[in-house]
């Protein structure tokens, strides 16, 4: 007879709804590849009165997510619910409780991944997280398992779908932000505070668990430098246009020579020759570098409830081989290559400066010799046509510099009496 396995979905929202669709969609499929049966045995949401797209029976629904944990016929919890707090105390007593715990929660593991996973391991019970990471694309466990021979020199990625896509529709249709947010929302790609997704913070989460399982070591989120698109212009796509570059919310991730990890989410200048500069819409790409495999590339939808789906039904067979056969991993392993991230304020790029200034003689010598002070060289001045906030519009571009000192010079030239408003600092990368 068919083994099966218990599931607890805790939120049936998006993904959790999806899940539940895409079990009933392929779940034979998954009887013969796998030779069990997934039964979804309660669904914990948080509000039973909810019209919802997807059917599930009316007596499985409670509103106590605690109520999977004491179903003695739930072997694996699937949080998601979003949030931090709810979710953290959910886990930690579903791993006290000997369940496998799959979710899709990125905040939540890189804020707590460490504590999550000291208690992992202690007590045996994995907890995996295809799904947190890269929407539909399988990243976790190919930088876990696929690569495991390989010391990972750099990873970079788009990593946030809805920021992609308003980037996408700003850069091709001049679209304004606001209603493609809106838009991003409903189609179920933005987070339940879509904040994180616009102000970097979705995209660093991501970063942080990819990080982190590269180089085995919980990443504190105060080593990583984080900006989000709000404060990207159509004029600045443009500007990047006309540079030959576009602009896209970047997670770079490396290692240096002495082991020290670097970690930023940026809106970055990439060359348009560069692959990831024509990831488009919602789709997500990271690119590997590893010593031994070289460049690998992986490239899919990076949210929405059919992809993060096919990504918790693969965590579903995760858990049904763990259940079968319990193996070493149970979803991260520390080790001890590494430990340390270099200080972001040391860390080196290029970059792209614009600001808004006076047309008068004397300008451009007094920000030259501003930058040639703090000792940073310009690799390319233009002076596009059109105004930004009443000035007129100065573009430079950067030699590489240390953060630290590059965001100083800029904080001082904004005070110079001939620039005006506010200047944008962003990153080029390099890709080296
Ligand atoms: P969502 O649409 O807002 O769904 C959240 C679900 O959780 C809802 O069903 C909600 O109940 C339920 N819920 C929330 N708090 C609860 C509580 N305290 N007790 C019981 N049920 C509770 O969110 P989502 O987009 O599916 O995302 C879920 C998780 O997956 C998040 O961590 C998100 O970051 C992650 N994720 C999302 C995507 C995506 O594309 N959307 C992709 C990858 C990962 P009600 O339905 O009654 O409100
Ligand atoms: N809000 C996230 C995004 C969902 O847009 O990428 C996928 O994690």
């Amino acid at each position: 007879m068919i083994r099966k396995i218990g599931i607890g979905l805790a939120g049936f929202g998006t993904v959790g709804a999806g899940v539940y669709k895409n079990l009933l969609r392929n779940g034979s499929l998954l009887e013969q590849r796998l030779g069990v049966k997934f039964d979804v045995r309660r669904i914990a949401v948080r509000d039973l009165q909810k019209v919802r797209d997807v059917d599930a029976p009316a007596e499985l629904f409670t509103t106590s997510p605690d109520d999977l944990l004491l179903d003695s016929s739930i072997d694996v919890v699937v949080e998601l619910m979003g949030g931090i707090d709810i979710p953290l105390a959910f886990v930690k007593k579903a791993i006290h409780s000997g369940k496998i715990v799959v979710t899709g929660n990125k905040a939540l593991l890189a804020e707590h991944g460490r504590e999550i996973f000291e208690l992992a391991h202690e007590k045996r019970v994995p907890v995996f997280y295809e799904a947190a990471v890269a929407g539909g694309i399988p990243i976790i466990k190919s930088v876990r398992e696929a690569f495991v021979g390989n010391r990972f020199e750099a990873i970079h990625g788009i990593l946030n779908g809805t920021s992609n896509y308003i980037l996408t529709r700003m850069t091709e249709e001049g679209a304004d932000f606001a209603p493609v947010l809106a838009d991003a929302q409903r189609l179920g790609y933005a987070e339940a505070d879509p904040a994180l997704d616009v102000n970097g913070w979705d995209a660093a989460h991501k970063a942080i668990i990819l990080a982190s399982l590269a180089y085995g070591f919980w990443i504190n989120p105060s080593d990583v430098l984080v900006e989000g698109i709000e404060k990207v212009t159509a004029a600045d796509i443009r500007f990047a246009n006309e540079l030959n570059y576009r602009i896209k919310l970047l997670a770079s991730i490396k290692a240096d020579e002495v082991g020290e990890i670097e970690v930023r989410v940026v809106p970055a200048l990439i060359p348009k020759s560069h692959v990831l500069a024509s990831v488009n819409g919602v789709f997500n790409a990271v690119a590997v570098r590893g010593d031994v495999v070289g460049d690998a590339l992986f490239y899919g939808r990076g949210a929405g409830q059919d992809p993060t789906s096919s990504s918790v039904l693969a965590d579903l067979a995760e858990a049904a081989a763990f259940l079968e056969s319990p193996r070493a991993c149970i979803g991260f392993t520390s080790h001890d290559l590494y430990g340390r991230c270099k200080p972001i304020d040391q860390t080196i790029s290029k970059y792209y400066l614009r600001l808004g200034v006076e047309d008068r003689p004397g300008v451009l010598a007094q920000i030259a010799g501003t930058l040639a002070r703090a000792d940073i060289g310009i690799l390319s001045v233009i002076q596009p046509e059109g105004l930004v906030v009443g000035a007129v519009p100065l573009i430079l571009t950067l030699h590489d510099a240390p953060y630290g000192p590059m965001k100083k010079t800029a904080d001082e030239l904004a005070s110079l009496p001939c620039v005006k408003g506010t200047p944008l600092l962003l990153h080029m990368e390099a890709f080296s």
